[in-house]
């Protein structure tokens, strides 16, 4: 189906300023389909006036529609359907008494000039699927009032209403509540919802000939509403705007559309959704985040205690293994406790991990025997991990560098020895669905004869637990391209 943007492009000489006036146009209009219970169609027409193009159909969430199929993108030529052409040229509301038929569903059909800046821009096709009309009720023929208001003023070029639009997500439609007041902000109808609303906010009566902004005012509390002014304004329907107000116990989103058919303004419509649970949940989820955020912190800091008590026994402890075996330790949990010091920050279940591995990489270098002569760069980024992801990939890499610092670069024999230096190359490449890793150093490579299945080391052990296991990749170990050794990580990620 092609786009609004792509018709008026191929068929149509509208300027910018008139297509920007249609698109805040179907910005508002599902309020016509749903008060008019019928499918409206935009009809273009074409650059060479031959005839018109649909660019765009609402249907009513109120009644059944009259069209089951998509009819944008579709060509009517002129003299076809007489109506559309005598709204385009004469600017004036077309109705006819007799119903089309099609597939056996009877429809009536009126057209609607839509004008702006003085002309006749586009003409709007309102067809109702007569099956669907019942003997109207007084909430019918209030709703049937205000759309041939709408339309009037869309005739007029008095709708829509520049500045606000209001087709964002809790925005209320009118069956969520509909109110009618007068031009002295007196409410005129009240829709059975929004009596309800009305209701659970504190009401008990009927709310005919009450003037809603006063009434409104003494069941909300200040904190609660707008300021004076807006709340005037929306609740007497005098400007196109939207608000939210609420007590204690319900939270509603207001929304008014004022009404001059002529010009002058007789009134308007309000429309108003209970939106309570939608922004409790909203309040959930921010407590819910902060909650696993402390969470993550309180880890973090638990972490650090348990590496500062290891570190502390190492101290004290005169075996060279030993103390090496809790050094190592210390360093395991210190790369787990950065983790949870980036997801204590991060604000969804997310990391960006590059941030990670570069803290990872300074860490395992300051605190070897060759700190400042052995670095490690990064060469492309790791983006944003899932936290377990990153839990274990973190560890990965730490053994990973480790390895590469302490069996690369081994201390100097005799201390006038010239002194090592090396580069650790953190290569990464994050490519559909997989993420390719690879760490170089520039060492003196594996051992003779070594085997990475044979191996039963703890470092490298963890290191293939964690990549086959718990991420699902693959594991390898080989001689660097130059010199030194490679290590290739590769796993898939969602
Ligand atoms: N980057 C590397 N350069 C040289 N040798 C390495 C490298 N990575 C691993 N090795 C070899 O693999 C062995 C096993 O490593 P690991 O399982 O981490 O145990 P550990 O580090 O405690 O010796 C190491 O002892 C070393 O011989
Ligand atoms: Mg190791």
């Amino acid at each position: 189906m092609p786009s609004f943007a792509d018709l008026v492009r191929s068929h149509t000489d509208l300027e910018p300023a008139d297509v920007a006036w249609l698109q805040l146009l179907q910005a508002d209009w599902q309020i016509i389909a749903d008060l008019s219970f019928a499918d409206l169609v935009l009809w273009l027409p074409d650059r060479q006036g031959s005839g018109y193009w649909a660019a765009a159909q609402m249907r009513p969430t109120t009644g059944p529609t009259a069209y089951v199929d998509d009819i944008v993108g579709t060509f009517v030529p002129t003299g076809r359907r007489p109506m559309l052409d005598t709204a385009y040229s004469q600017g004036r509301l077309v109705r006819e008494g007799d119903p089309e038929w099609r597939d056996d569903v009877p429809v009536r059909v009126e057209t609607i000039p839509v004008r702006h800046a003085g002309r006749v821009i586009a003409v709007i096709a309102r067809n109702t699927n007569l099956l669907g009309v019942r003997t109207p009720s007084r909430l019918e023929l209030s709703y049937l009032q205000s759309a041939a208001e709408l339309t009037q003023m869309i005739a007029a070029g008095h709708f829509p209403s520049p500045g606000q639009r209001s087709d964002h997500a809790d925005t209320a439609r009118v069956g969520d509540g509909f109110l009618r007041v007068d031009a002295a902000g007196r409410v005129v109808y009240a829709s059975p919802n929004a009596l309800s609303v009305y209701r659970r906010l504190g009401v008990s009566g009927d709310l005919a000939g009450l003037s809603l902004a006063d009434l409104t005012r003494d069941l909300v509390p200040p904190r609660r509403r707008p300021d004076e002014e807006t709340l005037s304004v929306v609740l007497g329907a005098r400007a196109h705007a939207d608000t939210e107000i609420g007590n204690d116990q319900v939270t509603l989103v207001l929304r008014s559309i004022p009404l001059r058919p002529t010009g002058e303004l007789i009134g308007g419509l309000i429309l108003l959704r209970d939106v309570t649970d939608l922004r409790r949940r909203d309040r959930e989820l921010v407590t819910k985040d902060a909650t696993i955020r402390e969470i993550h912190h309180r880890v973090k800091n638990n972490l650090q205690t348990v590496a500062a008590l290891l570190r502390l026994q190492a101290r004290r402890i005169d075996s060279a293994s030993a103390k090496s075996a809790l050094e190592e330790a210390v360093r395991r949990v210190g790369s787990i406790a950065i983790v949870h010091e980036i997801l204590s920050q991060a604000v969804e279940e997310h990391v960006p991990f590059d941030e990670i591995a570069d803290r990872l990489g300074a860490m395992v270098t300051d605190v070897s025997a060759l700190a400042g002569q052995v670095r490690v760069r990064r060469d492309g980024s790791f983006g944003e991990l899932p936290s377990e992801t990153a839990n274990a990939l973190a560890m990965v890499l730490t053994e990973i560098l480790q390895n590469a610092v302490e069996h690369g670069y081994p201390p100097a024999e005799v201390p006038e020895e010239p002194q090592v230096t090396g580069e650790i190359v953190v290569r990464v490449r994050r490519l559909v669905g997989r993420m390719h890793l690879t760490v170089d150093d520039d060492g003196r490579g594996l051992p003779e004869g070594f085997d990475l299945d044979e191996s039963t080391n703890l470092g490298l052990s963890i290191v293939r637990t964690l990549v086959e296991s718990e991420l699902g990749g693959q594991l390898e170990l080989t001689a660097a391209p130059g010199g030194g050794t490679r290590a290739v990580v590769d796993v898939p990620l969602e």
